[in-house]
């Protein structure tokens, strides 16, 4: 679909001159003059090979003001399905003259879009390259290709570098979607709430959001919800729930930029607790009220250390990314937990490992995000490597300890099959995208040295803050610190089947 768009993007800007050439004089060109503004359909994918309908060209989203309704399934033994209905408030900048654009959105069904103030139409939707007439959207939900895209068309035209707006009211009922891979993600139904854990592009389950993290935005939030129950999302409350006939509204703003697979508003029976780093930095936790008395041990005792691991973090790399921090344990599960940002996911527990892995992901995901996703193995075998530093930080097994178990793994064992610098899009979470990753890293401290090591990783963390990076920006900056050429290294430890014996 994308490549589709850019060829034709390219033969129209071909075009454009040759067309003016060859039109009588006087008659209308059928384009105006190259510089002059070209409408065009904005990209329907970000072009992300792994997900190619997620996220959109021809826009910048700036914020996503999100105002939702929520209603949890009723008791057991009726279905696990809930209600939502939401008003998406986005605003974004065009980056493109912009005949139309598209938003993802799957599995729910949109009531009404205004662009500016004006009203779109909703229509079916059209034939290939046929016009339709006005302000307008439409819907496609293809399960099958994995294609599900909202399409607005704005009248009048929105010129590149012009601020829009463009609010869409939308909802219905809400299932449990699957990824790619078949895990549970995007907005979970579950029987007390919801879990929502959109990675990688889950959050069309529940906004009409551009699904890529290229395209990051600050967020804001008011989630109601039935009376007794609390909901969570990122950053900070914005002012103190609001209780009025029966359903509680609360108000979350997330004012860093943030990727959309990042995002959150999960509801539950949750207790809320406030506290701070010794920095002032605001810790936010919400743990379900029915968590097992072994897991509420568990975690509770993990959620402590929080405040030591974030200074630890802080240490040995830059200062902590965003506003605030904290951790969101439900007692349901989609089976893993998620480094939403500020405010990871658990699921029935948190591990002290698995708080340390989500709150390493602050730095290596979340402010510097992957480029692509099959540039995943810097999220997650960076969260790994520094599980490997926790523990010997912590006094037990060192990094070189957990390296050599790594490298104990028998050479035939299909874990040194995946090249994980490529991995494919239904092998994004398997084992050793994570502790081959931070074998990879803890190869790479080695061969380089601490000095240079820990020297490109600030450089890495500052240079795409806010952003993101692909793992040839990782070895760029790795061979910058280092003054080597590091390229048969990683393709020994990235690119090529096998496990490393010299490098
Ligand atoms: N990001 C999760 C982590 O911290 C991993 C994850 C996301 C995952 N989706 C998943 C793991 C689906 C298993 C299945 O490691
Ligand atoms: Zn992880």
């Amino acid at each position: 679909m994308r490549v589709r768009m850019r060829v034709l993007g390219a033969v129209s800007a071909a075009l454009v001159g040759v067309v003016t050439l060859v039109l009588p004089a006087g008659a209308a060109p059928a384009q105006v003059a190259p510089g002059g503004p070209r409408y065009t359909a904005g990209a329907a994918g970000a072009g992300d090979a792994y997900f190619p309908s997620a996220g959109n060209g021809g826009y910048d989203v700036r914020h996503y003001d999100l105002d939702i309704t929520y209603a949890p399934p009723p008791a057991a033994p009726a279905p696990l399905v809930g209600q939502l209905s939401g008003v998406a408030t986005i605003d974004f900048v065009a980056t493109q003259d912009l005949d139309r654009f598209n938003l993802d959105l799957r599995g729910l069904s949109v009531q009404a879009v205004t662009i500016g103030d004006k009203p779109a139409g909703k229509v079916a939707p059209p034939a290939p390259g046929a016009t339709v007439d006005g302000a307008a959207y439409w819907q496609v939900q293809d399960d099958a290709a994995r294609v599900w895209e909202l399409t607005v068309q704005p009248r009048p035209k929105i010129k590149k570098g012009q601020a829009a707006r463009v609010v869409v009211a939308y909802g219905g009922q809400t299932i449990r979607p699957l990824d790619i891979e078949g895990a549970l993600y995007g907005w979970v139904t579950m029987r007390d709430g919801a879990m929502v854990v959109g990675e990688p592009e889950g959050s069309m389950t529940w906004y009409p959001v551009s699904d890529h993290q290229t395209d990051k935005a600050t967020y804001s939030f008011e989630i109601t919800v039935p009376e007794g129950k609390v909901a969570v999302a990122n950053g900070l409350p914005a002012r103190d729930p609001v209780t009025e006939d029966g359903w509680t509204t609360w108000f979350w703003d997330a004012p860093d930029a943030q990727a959309s697979y990042l995002t959150t508003a999960s509801v539950g029976d949750f207790d809320l607790r406030f506290s701070e780093t010794a920095e002032g930095l605001p810790i936010v936790d919400a743990v379900d009220d029915n968590l097992t008395a072994t897991n509420r041990a568990t975690t509770e005792a993990s959620l402590a250390l929080q405040a030591d691991m974030i200074g630890f973090l802080e240490a040995a790399f830059v200062p902590y990314p965003f506003n605030s921090s904290g951790a969101i344990v439900d007692d349901d599960t989609v089976g893993y937990a998620l480094e939403t940002q500020t405010r990871p996911v658990y699921s029935r527990v948190a591990r002290e490992s698995t708080v340390v892995h989500e709150l390493a992901h602050q730095w290596f995901g979340d402010a510097v995000s992957p480029g692509r996703w099959q540039d995943i193995w810097l999220n997650e075998g960076w969260a790994t490597y520094v599980e490997w530093l926790w523990s010997e930080h912590s006094g037990r097994e060192t990094a070189q300890m957990s390296f050599d178990d790594v490298m104990d793994i028998p050479a035939d064992n299909a874990f040194w099959e995946l090249p994980i610098a490529d991995p494919g899009a239904d092998d994004l979470f398997e084992a050793p995208i994570y502790d081959r990753g931070a074998a990879t890293l803890h190869a790479l401290r080695g061969k380089i040295g601490d000095d240079a090591f820990f020297a490109a990783t600030r450089e890495w963390l500052t240079r795409y803050d806010d952003s993101t990076g692909t793992t040839e920006d990782f070895q760029a900056i790795s061979e910058e610190a280092s003054g080597q050429d590091l390229q048969a290294f990683f393709d020994v430890w990235l690119r090529a089947p096998g496990r490393p014996t010299t490098w």
